[in-house]
């Protein structure tokens, strides 16, 4: 069936200007990490971007190691973008990054110049673009002098091959020196990409949201439901096709007794609140506005039906926020912090 986007998805997404930028971003991202490889159906992959698009979710994110294997998802979005989004192009952001493993040799991962420009080329051809909105340098690669990749940055945007470039999961000291490097290239960083979630604060503790805040960088949190853990979904049991059941990157010890403990107090909270769990773990990331936008996943359309609900209660009492401390510091399930910035 062809698509035809809604005519009401402008009415109800707040857009947030990114940082000192002029680029306004939707309060809720989708990324394409899990559920849009060739391991699932592409059918209900294909259906969630069409729903998000419809509810005025403009922003797409994605990585050249996205799959499974590494760059069917950016292959699947270059399918649908020719099939369903031809005549949107223009009303969409769409971001990639390398900084992970993409081919084996000495070419394929961390921080070259030789990697991030050849990668950005190839992510280029598999979704059929001329030019992506955002790209990132994936992560910091203590052996790569940090001019030399944001050099790479700079040349792309000079190239025409992205818009705006961003950081992703730089902790807060690293961050300062990669933003001025580039502002003495003339790119400025737009965006940085770290998770964040009630239970993974890395964030706060290490000083980047107060970093991005005084450097006019906009933020954009992943894994801001902790990969599902901060949903309804493990209250009861480990439902089958879930995250966790595939022995990835939920482990056994996420779900251990007292974190199960830490989800069913919060998941009270939420229901005090009127939210289901994944809404209120949304709302939490978005408090404050101190971050400009949440990057979710999901593996089917109600699931993303839900998130959305997160915008319609964004505010917490601090005596809200004072419950959700007592069962959310940390727990031990930091699933994705700052890596390599020695
Ligand atoms: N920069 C980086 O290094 C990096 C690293 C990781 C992720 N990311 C980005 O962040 C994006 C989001 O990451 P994520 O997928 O880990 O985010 P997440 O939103 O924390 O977790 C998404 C998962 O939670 C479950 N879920 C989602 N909505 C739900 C709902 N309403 N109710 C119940 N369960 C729900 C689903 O699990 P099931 O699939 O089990 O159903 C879904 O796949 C990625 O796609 C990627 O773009 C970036």
């Amino acid at each position: 069936m062809s698509y035809s986007a809604s005519t009401t998805r402008y009415d109800s997404m707040p857009y947030s200007y990114c940082g000192h930028s002029g680029l306004k971003l939707p309060k809720i991202s989708l990324g394409l990490w899990h559920n849009f490889g060739r391991d699932f159906n592409e059918q209900i992959s294909r259906d969630v971007c069409r729903k998000a698009f419809d509810l005025g979710i403009t922003h797409f994110d994605l990585a050249n190691n996205y799959g499974p294997p590494p760059g069917a998802a950016e292959s699947f979005l270059g399918r649908i973008l020719k099939d369903d989004f031809a005549s949107y192009r223009d009303e969409m952001v769409i971001s990639t990054k390398a900084g992970y493993l993409m081919w084996p040799g000495p070419y394929g991962d961390w921080g070259s110049r030789k990697y991030l420009i050849s990668s950005l080329d190839q992510s280029l051809k598999r979704m059929g673009l001329e030019y992506v909105d955002i790209f990132y340098s994936h992560r910091f690669d203590p052996r790569t002098p940090l001019e030399e990749t944001m050099g790479a940055l700079d040349t792309i945007v000079r190239q025409g091959k992205a818009l705006y470039v961003g950081l992703s999961s730089y902790n807060s000291k690293r961050t300062k020196e990669a933003v001025a490097i580039l502002k003495n290239l003339g790119t400025p960083c737009l965006i940085h990409q770290p998770s964040y979630s009630m239970l993974n604060r890395w964030i706060e503790d290490d000083g980047l949201l107060d970093t991005l805040a005084e450097l006019g960088i906009g933020s954009i949190a992943f894994s801001p439901l902790a990969q599902g853990l901060l949903t309804n979904k493990y209250v009861e049991q480990i439902p089958a096709g879930s995250r966790a059941t595939q022995g990835k990157t939920i482990r056994e010890g996420h779900l251990s007794e007292e974190n199960i403990r830490r989800i069913k107090g919060l998941n009270e909270i939420a229901q005090k609140r009127g939210q289901s769990l994944a809404q209120m773990a949304i709302s939490w990331v978005l408090r404050a506005d101190r971050v400009t936008t949440a990057l979710i996943g999901a593996s089917s359309v109600a699931q993303l039906e839900d998130s959305y609900g997160a915008l319609q209660n964004l505010a917490f009492s601090a005596e809200e926020l004072k419950d959700i401390d007592n069962y959310a510091q940390e727990g031990g399930i930091n699933l994705w912090a700052a890596s390599s910035n020695s």
